[in-house]
């Protein structure tokens, strides 16, 4: 029986995830602040869903992450959904610097932790959810923006590095476009995709094992001619 962990599992795209696995008959182990919400996964099927309340800005997530994998008796494919974004056109610090912290630190540390289990292992899947603000410069989100990029050149990096290191750790980076959830909640977006089609997009991408998807996949060509826009296109646009 597969066993998944999914970090940021309490709404949106992880909730969503966390659903199709466990209806697959999968051990699934979900973590994010919300108790509550996490608990409302475990009755679906109470014995086969584990929690762990877990904030992934503070150092003992190692710790939480590695008592949910031994609670779990094991782990066979990682996902980390938890992110925050705003759109922050006054750069307000604090917005900024909790974007980094779970971006970017959350994603860097938990990354690893499992990283090194699925060497010790021997195999395993890792899963991160990057984003088409990545592809280019967001002046209206800076941090969401640059975490974004963060997300999609680290999950590269450790790819290639454990090709170099003939490991058998494959990874995923899902580039979702605008999926409705709570992290869109402050603004209306084009082209948006519901959580149910865009979570099963998302879930079918991972099972493939894919190394990159776009959710929806049309957003690969919507990326691309992103990356030609003129800048000063490209600044008018992102406003
Ligand atoms: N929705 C989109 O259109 C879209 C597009 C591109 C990329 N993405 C990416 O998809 C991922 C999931 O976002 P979503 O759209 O599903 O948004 P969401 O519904 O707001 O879910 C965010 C998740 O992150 C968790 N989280 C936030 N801060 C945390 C913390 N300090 N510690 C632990 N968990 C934390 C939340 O759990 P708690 O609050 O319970 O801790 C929640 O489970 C994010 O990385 C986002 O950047 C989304």
């Amino acid at each position: 029986m597969e066993r998944i962990v999914i970090i940021g599992a309490s709404s949106g795209i992880g909730r969503e995830l966390a659903k199709y696995y466990i209806n697959l008959g999968c051990i699934v182990g979900v973590a994010a602040r919300r108790e509550e919400l996490l608990q409302e996964i475990k009755s679906i099927n109470p014995s086969n869903v584990f929690i762990k309340v877990m904030d992934v800005t503070k150092p003992e997530g190692k710790d939480q992450l590695n008592e949910l994998i031994n609670e779990m008796v094991g782990m066979d494919r990682f996902i980390y959904c938890s992110g925050v974004g705003y759109i922050n056109k006054d750069i307000n610090i604090e917005q900024e610097i909790q974007t980094v912290e779970v971006n970017v630190y959350g994603f860097t540390h938990l990354i690893d932790v499992a990283y090194h289990y699925f060497q010790t292992k021997g195999t395993g899947h890792i899963v991160g959810i990057s984003s088409v603000a990545g592809v280019r410069t967001i002046s209206i989100s800076p941090s969401y923006s640059a975490s974004k990029r963060y997300n999609y050149i680290y999950l590269k990096a450790i790819s290639q590095l454990a090709k170099q290191n003939k490991e058998n750790i494959k990874t995923t980076t899902i580039l979702p476009g605008f999926i409705r959830t709570d992290l869109l909640k402050s603004r209306n977006y084009p082209l948006t995709t519901s959580i149910e089609k865009g979570g099963k997009m998302i879930f079918k991408a991972i099972q493939r094992e894919k190394k990159i998807a776009f959710c929806p996949a049309y957003w690969g060509v919507i990326s691309f001619f992103m990356l030609l826009t003129p800048p000063f296109i490209w600044n008018r646009i992102i406003k």
